[in-house]
């Protein structure tokens, strides 16, 4: 069996075209522009990456970007007053503090001094315990993106087998609360999880989102099964040089699944995509305006 990719680019710019005509209809029918506030504390050269790109799309889909670039030696304080600032402005409808923080930042105690409503990245943890109970929240962006990705390729997802690889605050553990509440039954396994090979074979659906390149083989997948690769891994070519890969062996397991998502070009651009999609959502929550449909869990 050969496996249908699924072409996460493609569907990225999907949803940021959805996105972009909300946006637009936003401002002619209400006057209302949403704003993302981005921050970003230091010079971490990943992290500059991403907030570029984040910066370069929120103005493509027609909303405002608000950059705010810090010191790497700014105080908790400095920062905490900056994020209340964003908190009462009006034309800010989400604000995303960029990790990793340098390492004398409390990431707890930052992240969750966002207004819930306008924490675009779901960490607060008010919207981690709304999606715990099944409640209207704002949802982490990768989990979101994973479940846009599935929802389109299966229809419905009600009863099937879900195996999330890894129990990270940021993937694996919305992953699951989010599947959970597509009725799928799920299993969280980790590092320390027995016959692991055995519980993924029995996954309809595998999610891998542990950052260990290319740790899932081919014949750990069940015949027909769709993988979901969240892993970003750079690892060293024996020509020289470097590639990205995932935390499944794409090749092999391409063989036997039903569906797979590549890396690059699966799940990575679903991630700001779902960012712009919150912060729509959010900006429509503030205004009173009905949601974006499609676009949310
Ligand atoms: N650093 C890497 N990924 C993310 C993300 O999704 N959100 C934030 N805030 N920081 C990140």
């Amino acid at each position: 069996m050969s496996a249908t990719i699924i072409d996460g680019k493609a569907f990225a710019a999907t949803v940021r075209g959805k996105v972009s005509d909300h946006v637009a209809a936003l401002k002619e029918q209400h006057g209302i522009t949403p704003g993302l506030a981005v921050v970003l504390v230091g010079e971490d050269p990943a992290s500059q990456v991403y907030v570029r790109s984040k910066g370069k799309l929120t103005v493509e889909v027609g909303m405002n970007s608000y950059e705010h670039k810090l010191d790497a030696d700014t105080s908790e304080a400095d920062l905490l007053a900056l994020i209340d600032r964003l908190n009462t402005d009006p034309a800010v409808h989400g604000i995303l503090v960029q990790l990793p923080l340098p390492g004398h930042l409390n990431s707890d105690l930052v992240i969750n001094s966002i207004d819930p409503s306008k924490d675009v990245d779901g960490f607060h943890i008010s919207n981690v315990g709304l999606l715990g109970t099944g409640q209207k929240s704002m949802v982490p962006c990768t989990p979101l993106g994973c479940l846009m990705m599935l929802r389109d390729h299966h229809g419905s997802l009600s009863g099937l087998d879900a195996v999330v690889l890894g129990r990270s605050n940021i993937v694996g553990k919305p992953m699951a609360q989010l599947l959970l509440g597509d009725s799928c039954t799920v299993t969280i396994a980790h590092s320390r999880t027995k016959d692991l090979p055995d519980v993924v074979r029995r996954a309809d659906i595998v999610v891998a989102a542990v950052g260990r390149p290319q740790m899932v083989p081919g014949d750990w997948i069940k015949p027909g099964a769709t993988v979901i690769d969240v892993g970003i891994n750079r690892i060293e070519k024996p020509e020289g040089g470097t590639r990205l890969v995932g935390d499944v062996d794409y090749a092999g397991a391409a063989e036997v699944a039903g569906a797979i998502t590549p890396v690059p070009g699966g799940v990575g651009p679903m991630t700001i995509a779902c960012l712009l999609a919150n912060t729509l959502t959010a900006c429509c929550r503030a205004n009173g305006l009905p949601e974006p449909d499609g676009l949310t869990a």
